[in-house]
């Protein structure tokens, strides 16, 4: 008996010694396999991933039959295309978004029958391993109150599943405080899931104005007059989450990479909270009324651009337009929102509508910045994220000291210090330590005891 209690101790203090110095921030990015059929320089393809802008990344869609199976009618060459990209970064998760907007219908049958769930969560495994993904993201757009019980359930038998096999399991969920987000538990997803990523966008409401969908902040008493109004920014969204139950340190910030643009009712007024008359025109790559990538955005010439600094988010205007949208400043505005809560990370929608080309300027200009102030700045943070099998950071600065040059991108151990690293992103280098006794293993891309490393 002493004997076991002491190995427990032993362990217990080195999980936990593991565990408490891990924070590292996650960037969790959708790609819609659709874009591989877009037409022109906007057809994206998995092998048009830059594979070391992302933490996750989430294959979006695949459906889910009310017999508990997985749609057939993928397309098996993307998904083991989208699959070779972790032979280019080794620490990247893949995961299977199942759900959407379009799909996702029989979620509420499934969830709701105990043996369907069961069914359901074979055919997740053997779909995931089948096709290498390392986990699945649920995106039930949206279970109803009625549901909320059955979604726990349903969540519960897929992790369970999932446990032998280390598959991640996350969720997508609306943002806002609305009536759709009676439909959580917060506290038990929570407890269940390794991730909770929040949609804050598409937050415009529709009151025939011009209002932002992804704001950082609350507009002025004039554009945001109601107790409704004031729940569709990316902070309310969070405080709502964490309030609800959810760890904070699982919560990952949906940007859009894409803005919500309206046709205005007298072009001379282009503020916050103008009359409007509808969806501005679709646009050719994305081809949906309101809707537009940003590069077919930035590449629109003779528009007028903005900065709202009280909200957090970017405008661009001209031609009878106004568009709301994320740029490179409120993506970093919104780090420090990440940085202030603790947050696991940012998540983006979607990886293909960035300046994808560069066109521009830099390509992947949005990603490359999220990716740039998501794990610098945690000044503000104050809980710690530790996720399976992903690389451990302590601390990150941007010029670090020391000779170690990247000279590609991805995860390298310095030469003459084993517990140390760096990663190397896009000409940055960023420095890492591991918790002390441990060495980082670049096969694994980890943090690890001296004894699993070859040093
Ligand atoms: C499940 O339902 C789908 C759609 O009706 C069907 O194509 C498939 O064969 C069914 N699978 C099983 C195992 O019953
Ligand atoms: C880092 O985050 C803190 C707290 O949110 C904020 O006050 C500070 O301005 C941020 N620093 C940078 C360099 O962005």
């Amino acid at each position: 008996m002493v004997h076991s209690a002491t190995l427990w101790s032993i362990l217990l203090v080195a999980t936990c010694s593991l565990l408490a110095v891990v924070e590292s921030r996650e960037v969790v990015c959708y790609y819609g396999s659709w874009a591989a059929g877009r037409t022109g320089y906007a057809t994206f393809t998995p092998d048009d991933i830059n594979p070391s802008l992302c933490t996750q990344l989430n294959y979006a869609f695949l459906d889910i039959e009310s017999n508990g199976t997985l749609k057939n009618g993928f397309n098996t060459n993307t998904i083991a295309k989208f699959n070779d990209l972790k032979k280019k970064n080794p620490a990247l998760k893949t995961l299977a978004a199942v759900g959407g907007w379009n799909a996702g219908k029989s979620f509420k049958t499934v969830a709701a029958n105990a043996q369907l769930r069961t069914t359901f969560a074979k055919n997740a495994v053997a779909f995931l391993q089948k096709y290498r993904f390392d986990g699945m993201d649920i995106d039930w757009e949206y279970p109803a109150q009625a549901d909320m019980a059955n979604f726990v359930l349903f969540l519960k038998e897929l992790a369970n599943a999932f446990a032998p096999y280390k598959y991640l399991l996350t969720v997508a969920v609306p943002g806002p405080e609305t009536a759709t987000s009676v439909a959580y538990d917060a506290r038990a997803i929570s407890s269940i899931v390794s991730f909770i990523n929040l949609m804050t966008y598409d937050m415009q409401g529709d009151f025939g104005v011009a209002r932002h969908h992804a704001a950082l902040y609350p507009g002025s008493a004039a554009v945001d007059d109601t107790y409704f109004k004031r729940q569709l920014n990316a902070e309310a969204c969070v405080k709502f989450w964490i309030n609800k139950g959810a760890q904070a340190s699982k919560l990952t910030l949906g940007v859009p990479f894409y803005g919500r643009s309206y046709k205005l009712a007298n072009p001379k007024m282009d503020g916050v909270g103008v009359p409007v008359t509808g969806p501005a025109a679709a646009r050719p790559y994305t081809a949906e009324a309101g809707t537009m990538a940003y590069h077919e955005m930035c590449t629109s010439v003779g528009y007028k651009r903005q900065y709202d600094s009280v909200q957090g988010a970017a405008i661009v205007s001209g031609n009878g337009e106004w568009v709301s949208y994320d740029s490179v400043q409120s993506i970093t505005q919104k780090c420090n929102l990440i940085s202030q809560y603790g947050l696991g990370g940012g998540m983006v929608w979607a990886i293909d509508l960035d300046d994808i080309t560069g066109a521009c300027g830099p390509k992947f200009v949005l990603l490359t910045a999220l990716n740039n102030c998501v794990n610098v700045n945690t000044s503000g943070a104050t809980t710690t994220t530790a996720k399976p099998g992903a690389a451990t950071t302590v601390k990150a600065v941007t010029s670090a000291p020391g000779t170690f040059v990247c000279t590609r991108d991805g995860y390298f151990r310095d030469p003459s210090n084993c517990g140390k690293y760096y990663r190397c992103l896009s000409g940055y280098k960023y420095e890492f330590n591991c918790p002390s006794g441990l060495y980082f293993s670049e096969a694994n891309t980890a943090c690890d005891y001296p004894a699993n490393v070859k040093c």
